[in-house]
């Protein structure tokens, strides 16, 4: 199927590993043109010169910086030609007890998880109207429906993201213009971030990685990780010239780990 984004400008936060970066090749795969961020450039920049070998028709372009601060965000937004689809993206906050976390703690996830992607979709979706196209992803998580104790600070500042969106994404003059904003919530997929918090999981509670890894598998009604190409994949899809009757929705992909009928 050809998804209609070739030639389009996007915008892909968080991108030279992991989910964006899965994003981010799934849509030069469709001849999108890209900007990427991360805040290594080295690891930025190879992840640039993977996705031109990828296909030597789009334009790729690298903004480092982190993306919560309000100067790389400009940079990222102006590097942009114009930006018909983005996606917004920003690592994770740290797990903890909320007893322990400070006023600034709460600022800072906040600031990445909820206020960032409010300021990119400000930034850009009034001209997506003009033109009378835009896609706006969202890289939530599972968390959002099925929060995780220790992740309080994600749960919290996501969901406030969630609740914001459900109300912009139904503004007639964006959804009226075939601008659609949705969120993607991921369950487990096989990342750096994973891994990272697997490693955590097995420290603190004293059992090996391997059985820790092996326990949270078995959990998964698939019996396996996600990978970050079929996570890619999915966003293009919803990036895609065929998806513009679907807006302000909560997507899982998280192998059917969540228990509920609806
Ligand atoms: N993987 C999962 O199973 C899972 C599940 C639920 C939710 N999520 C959420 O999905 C998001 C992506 O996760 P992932 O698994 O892809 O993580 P990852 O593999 O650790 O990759 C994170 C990417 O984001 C970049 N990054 C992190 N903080 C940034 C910032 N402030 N500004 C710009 N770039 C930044 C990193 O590069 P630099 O370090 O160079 O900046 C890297 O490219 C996170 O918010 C995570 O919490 C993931």
């Amino acid at each position: 199927m050809d998804l209609g984004i070739s030639g389009r400008w996007a915008l892909v936060c968080a991108a030279s590993r992991g989910l964006g970066r899965g994003c981010a090749e799934a849509l030069v795969r469709e001849g999108a043109n890209v900007v990427i961020n991360a805040r290594s450039s080295e690891s930025l920049e190879k992840t640039a010169e993977h996705l031109r070998r990828l296909n030597q028709n789009v334009t790729v372009y690298t903004v480092a910086g982190d993306i919560a601060l309000e100067e790389t965000r400009h940079s990222a937004l102006t590097a942009c030609p114009q930006i018909d689809i983005l996606i917004t993206n920003a690592g994770g906050p740290p797990p903890g007890d909320f007893r322990d976390w400070s006023r600034q703690d709460w600022l800072d996830a906040l600031d990445a998880n909820m206020l960032t992607p409010i300021e990119l979709i400000k930034a850009s979706v009034d001209s997506m109207a003009e033109r009378g196209f835009g896609r706006v992803i969202n890289i939530t998580s599972a968390a959002v429906k099925a929060p995780i104790d220790i992740l309080g600070l994600s749960n919290g500042a996501r969901s406030g993201l969630t609740g914001f969106i459900a109300g912009l994404a139904r503004q007639p003059q964006l959804a009226g213009r075939n601008v659609t904003i949705n969120n993607l919530l991921p369950g487990s997929f096989d990342t750096d971030r994973l891994k990272n918090t697997q490693q955590g999981v097995a420290q603190s509670s004293g059992l090996n990685y391997e059985s820790v890894r092996e326990s949270s598998r078995q959990k998964i009604p698939t019996q396996r990780f996600g990978t970050a190409e079929e996570f890619g994949a999915f966003c293009a899809f919803l990036c895609s010239a065929h998806a513009g009757y679907m807006t302000g929705q909560n997507i899982l992909l998280d192998g059917g780990s969540y228990p509920g009928t609806y």
